[in-house]
């Protein structure tokens, strides 16, 4: 189980974006490990998104490289990279309102089967998440976490080798979470990589093998769970306890959400 010998699937070096003055990834750099679960976490507004969007082409790279099978990803179109077999959610589900839950199954572009192989497949993975009863169901009719895993099941439609999924637990209720973790579960049994951005410590410690941690547009820290959860630094960044440049005592809670300790 030496880490040497694990296969590489996408590294990330010396990302860089700022937007105005913030600098929302900083010199950024990470390698995804080849069919494990991988968690990027950080505070709010440490770059996670901003990592995810520059991964998938939705944001192009002030610098620095994503290099995918061996290629350059940086400055390609998001549709370029999703059909090398990389494909994400959004922490803001883009679930198309107007359509039903299986036309958004469907509204994938670039599925590479006949009409048939894709209908079963969507009803397949309708039927995964819990959704079965609601196909017909307009996509602005469910709820916030149903959308969640509408979106969720979409992203599985072409059948990806990585999967990046932004918050894919928030608003989900607990139910329906367990389901969508057996899922990730079950995607890395097929051998599928999966990073996940959650704020869900219970679910980030107990999912992932290895887990990176953000602050400010860089990277604090990375490791297993077990580590993580004692790493000084990420403490720091999540309890906010580094002192004003007056030294006193920052609000607590630092800049973040939650407890990295849960779970
Ligand atoms: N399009 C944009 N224009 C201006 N600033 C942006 C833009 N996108 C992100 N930012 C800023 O970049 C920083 C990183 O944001 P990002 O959304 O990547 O953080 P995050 O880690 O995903 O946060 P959260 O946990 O709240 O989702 C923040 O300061 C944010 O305000
Ligand atoms: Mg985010």
């Amino acid at each position: 189980m030496g880490e040497a010998a694990e296969r590489i699937v996408l590294e990330a070096r010396d990302l860089r974006k700022s937007f105005g003055g913030v600098r929302a990834v900083d010199g950024c750099s990470f390698v995804v490990p080849a069919g494990r679960i991988s968690g990027l976490i950080g505070p709010n507004g440490s770059g996670k998104t901003t990592t995810f969007n520059l991964l998938t082409g939705l944001t192009a790279p002030d610098g620095g490289q994503v290099i995918y099978k061996g290629a350059n990803l940086a400055g390609l179109k998001p549709h370029e990279i999703f059909r090398k077999g990389i494909t994400r959610t959004f922490q803001i589900t883009r679930v198309f309102r107007e359509m039903t839950v299986l036309e958004n199954m469907l509204s994938v572009t670039g599925l590479a089967v006949p009409d048939r192989v894709a209908r079963e497949r969507a009803a397949e993975l309708i039927e995964l998440v819990n959704l079965g009863h609601l196909r017909a169901e307009y996509g602005g009719r469910l709820s916030y976490g149903q959308q969640k895993l509408l979106e969720f099941a979409r992203a599985l439609m072409t059948d990806p080798d990585l999967i990046l999924l932004d918050e894919p637990a928030a608003g989900v209720n607990r139910t329906l979470l367990q389901h969508l973790l057996d899922h990730i579960h079950r995607l890395r049994e097929q051998g599928k990589t999966i990073v996940i951005v959650e704020h869900d410590m219970n679910v980030i410690m107990n999912l992932c093998d290895r887990i990176f941690v953000m602050d400010y547009g860089v990277k604090i820290a990375e490791g297993p769970p077990a580590d993580i959860q004692r790493n000084d630094r990420v403490l720091e960044a999540y309890f906010g306890r580094r002192r004003r440049p007056d030294g006193s005592a920052p609000e607590p809670g630092g800049h973040g959400p939650g407890s990295v300790g849960a779970g």
